[in-house]
């Protein structure tokens, strides 16, 4: 069955929704999680990959065609392959694809193809193993690279991203050779600017590399070509000007790129988010769990969606952080 397009009450068309599976991960990066102490979520208050499917059915039905799954860790889940099996069995889904740290894609990715995962993002923030233990608090850089080296011999699984979070006084170092591994690997790289969603809270302007930086960095030793922003996304890409690889950036506090924002969010235990630093969220699995039907859920989530907020407000006075960690939104 299709539905009538999902509108926000900024005539935004909703075309994208990025799915948390779990709150949980096995890494601790600075900039998302604290060293210990963050409390999981019981697996009962997790929806089920079925709640999930559901869903992202009726979403899909309503012009949401574009699927992202996310964490926490999304492979810290069990038989994730299973809750992409179910969905990318849906005609309405267009555009499956994950996010995930790389530290569980070796061993996964043979299985999640097969079970028609078409697109991988890997975090990977560091080249350096004892920078990427900093970062992270796990010494894994090892286990991350041969994920990607894994993601890379299935050709089905195109284009790979790899994503860097920059921070000032700590990345610039690492710019240069960055672009050496995006001009050397199949790999796109981009550049994330640091976003107040830390549990540690120690985010600052201040420690906020912006992106113009990291790209006069890369352009001195490599000259780049502007390629601009597509439609909705989230990154600016350039092309090598000799043409050998390419590099984004993804600059929500320097250049903020709300206006065309067309994502959504569910969290793991089944809370409509829609936007990564809303103050609020719709409870969808209570009423999944009570019986709700689909056309009673549907009205839920347009009146939700009809208040997303029109942009975030990172660069005005009176910021308030959201309560939730990026870990517990999913990116
Ligand atoms: P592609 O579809 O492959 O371009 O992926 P993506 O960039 O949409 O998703 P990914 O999970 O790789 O996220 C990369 C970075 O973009 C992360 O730091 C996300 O938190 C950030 N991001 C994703 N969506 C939004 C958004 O709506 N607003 C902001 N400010 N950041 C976002
Ligand atoms: N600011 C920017 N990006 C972040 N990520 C996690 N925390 C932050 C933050 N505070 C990135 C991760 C991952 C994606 C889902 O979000 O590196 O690539
Ligand atoms: Fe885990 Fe991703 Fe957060 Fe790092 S950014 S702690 S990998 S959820």
């Amino acid at each position: 069955m299709i539905r009538e397009q999902l509108y926000d009450g900024h005539k935004r068309k909703i075309g994208d929704v990025r799915i948390s599976v779990t709150d949980r991960c096995n890494f601790r990066c600075q900039y998302c999680m604290p060293a210990e102490g963050l409390p999981w979520l019981d697996r009962e208050d997790l929806l089920s990959y079925e709640e999930i499917a559901r869903l992202v059915g009726l979403l899909a039905s309503m012009g949401v065609h574009d699927v992202r799954l996310t964490g926490g860790e999304p492979l810290a889940r069990r038989e994730l392959w299973r809750l992409v099996e179910l969905l990318s069995a849906d005609e309405n889904v267009h555009d499956l694809s994950l996010t995930t740290n790389g530290y569980l894609l070796e061993r996964q990715v043979e299985q999640l193809v097969k079970a028609g995962l078409r697109r991988v993002n890997v975090s990977l923030d560091s080249l350096a193993a004892d920078r990427f233990f900093q970062l992270t608090r796990r010494n894994s850089l090892q286990q991350v690279l041969d994920g990607l080296a894994a993601a890379e011999r299935h050709p089905e699984l195109r284009p790979i991203k790899v994503n860097a979070v920059a921070l000032k006084d700590f990345t610039e170092d690492e710019v240069v050779r960055f672009a050496e591994f995006a001009r050397k690997h199949p790999y796109e790289v981009r550049f994330i600017e640091f976003m107040p969603l830390d549990a540690d809270r120690t985010w600052s302007r201040d420690r906020v590399l912006p992106n113009a930086e990291v790209r006069r960095l890369i352009h001195a030793a490599y000259p780049l070509k502007d390629l601009g922003r597509d439609r909705h996304g989230t990154s600016r890409r350039w092309e090598f000007a000799d043409g050998q690889g390419s590099i984004g950036f993804i600059s929500p506090v320097s250049e903020p790129f709300c206006g065309d924002c067309n994502r959504i969010r569910i969290t793991a235990e089944g809370n409509l988010r829609t936007c990564l630093f809303s103050m609020t969220e719709t409870d969808l699995r209570g009423p999944m769990r009570a019986g709700a039907s689909d056309d009673e859920l549907e009205r839920i989530i347009r009146a939700a969606v009809w208040e997303k907020e029109l942009k975030h407000d990172v660069n005005d006075e009176g910021f308030v952080q959201p309560l939730r960690t990026m870990s517990q939104i999913g990116g």
